[in-house]
């Protein structure tokens, strides 16, 4: 079966935030490069798209974004210098990451917020349907959210959110969705959603984190959508608009994710992810395990 108009193919992914929360480690590195145990933080994000099969990945970004690209590049020099020691383990990680997918880079200039941001994609991806990920929003490998949203994307039509129940002192933090429940019990039908509301007139609890995939309409919206909370231009207000819509971007959909996510732009919950996947990993796990238990047994 070949490509048709309504399947995607494109991944959008904003990395042109200054990271401010991580300063002052992200003065000189993109926030984004900040290692999880070993690996950068877009490289999960890039992964995770790849794991779906989208292959064309166009990165928002701006000023001291460069490691990023570099990241995604070849590295001949290092390349080399491993393949003269025979280092077969590390080449394939110095590798990988080029690998992946095909990467795309446009400039942000100014940063006017995630609606802006994703709105300088719009030439890149056309009038197809894409995903767009946001790098903060780590979502476990081993529970899959995407691929279920590409599906209902097929199944549905117009644009799709993942949404997440939080306790209802965080709904300020995020987006936030009024839903209706529909046949399928981890899909909602969004219709109306909010950027970060207080608490007391938030309509759930069930709020945006970072995967949306959208209609291409949503860029003709967002060239209309005038700047909202914070002064910015606002991902959630354009799709606020397609949520009232039946056809031409909308309606809005929302898939209910139950699975782990970790935000690694917030420093606690950083280092708890830290800690969870060193934890789990097969290398390094037994000792570090062993260590914390000490650790913390000493401490407490
Ligand atoms: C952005 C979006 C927000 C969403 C959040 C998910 O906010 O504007 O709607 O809930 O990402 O992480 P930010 O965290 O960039 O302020």
């Amino acid at each position: 079966m070949g490509w048709d108009r309504h399947s995607v193919r494109k991944a959008v992914v904003p990395v042109a935030g200054h990271g401010t929360r991580f300063l002052p480690a992200t003065k000189a590195v993109p926030k984004e490069m900040l290692p999880v145990v070993d690996k950068p933080a877009i490289q999960y994000v890039v992964e995770e798209i790849a794991a779906v099969g989208l292959t064309d990945v166009v990165m928002v970004t701006g000023r001291g974004k460069r490691a990023i690209e570099d990241h995604f590049d070849r590295a001949p020099e290092l390349e080399e210098a491993l393949e003269a020691k025979d280092d077969e383990g590390r080449l394939q990680l110095v590798r990988k990451p080029t690998g992946l997918v095909r990467p795309h880079f446009v400039r942000q200039g100014d940063a006017l917020g995630l609606g802006h941001a994703i709105l300088c994609a719009a030439e890149h991806v056309g009038d197809e349907p894409f995903a767009a990920l946001l790098g903060d929003d780590l979502i476990d490998p081993r529970d899959p959210l995407l691929a279920r949203m590409l599906e209902v994307r097929r199944e549905r039509g117009g644009s799709v959110v993942a949404l997440m129940e939080v306790d209802p002192e965080h709904v300020s933090l995020y987006g936030c969705a009024a839903v209706e429940a529909t046949d399928q019990a981890d899909v909602v039908r969004v219709t109306g959603l909010v950027e970060k509301p207080p608490k007391e007139s938030a309509p759930s609890s069930l709020v945006v984190i970072g995967r949306y995939v959208l209609a291409p309409e949503v860029f003709d919206v967002l060239r209309e959508t005038p700047p909202g909370r914070g002064g910015e231009i606002q991902l959630t207000d354009a799709l606020q608009a397609l949520a009232r819509r039946d056809g031409a971007g909308g309606p809005v959909h929302g898939v209910v994710f139950r699975g782990r996510r970790y935000d690694t732009g917030d420093k606690l919950e950083y280092l708890t992810i830290v800690v969870r996947l060193a934890c789990e990993r097969d290398d390094i796990g037994p000792d570090f395990t062993k260590w914390l238990r000490e650790y913390v047994g000493r401490t407490v």
